[in-house]
């Protein structure tokens, strides 16, 4: 396994759409061990393959891992290929973060419920349901597989502040 380095707003890559995974092979496992590496080192509870700038469709997570509470125990998921198959017209607002636009938090509204497709590490394909944060974080991560990042459901007052925010970080970074 190994940290791989999370690329950051405003980074073009992060706008790119992935491509589904073929077949799950032993580099995809692999890369998701990487994946979840980077996720718990970050920390963080989601990571799309594309926030490590590989453009598949991919997604790690870990919502019973707190890094606050050295008792919890991890369960990481790995989600292959993950599409949304219903969502409920009952929304729910959480205040979401991302690793890809560190130390900033803003409130989305999301459908609360949803049901969704996706392959397993050993290729089969399975359905499931989520809720609450289980319900926000898939929809987060599936978003980052189609270029949406969550600051796109903002206003674009907020949105474009945001924008400048970290252009102007990443042009002094490589000053
Ligand atoms: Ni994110």
């Amino acid at each position: 396994m190994a940290i791989r380095e999370i690329i950051i707003l405003p980074d073009k890559q992060l706008r790119l759409v992935s491509k589904p995974v073929d077949r799950v092979t032993s580099e995809v496992r692999k890369l998701a061990d990487d994946m979840l590496e980077t996720m718990y080192d970050a920390p963080g509870i989601g990571l799309a393959a594309i926030q490590i700038a590989v453009p598949l469709r991919l997604i790690t997570m870990d919502l019973a891992k707190r890094d606050d509470d050295e008792t919890s125990v991890a369960r990481p998921r790995v989600f292959i290929n993950p599409e949304i198959v219903s969502k409920s017209d009952e929304l729910s607002v959480y205040e979401e973060g991302c690793l890809s636009i560190p130390e900033y938090y803003e409130a989305v509204e999301r459908p609360a419920k949803v049901r969704f497709r996706f392959l397993d590490l050993d290729g089969k394909t399975r359905e499931e349901d989520a809720e609450g944060l289980f319900a926000t974080c898939i929809q987060h991560e599936i978003d980052h597989l189609n270029g949406v990042l969550f600051v796109d459901y903002l206003s674009k007052l907020k949105r474009d502040r945001v924008m400048k925010k970290f252009t102007k970080f990443a042009r002094r970074a490589a000053e």
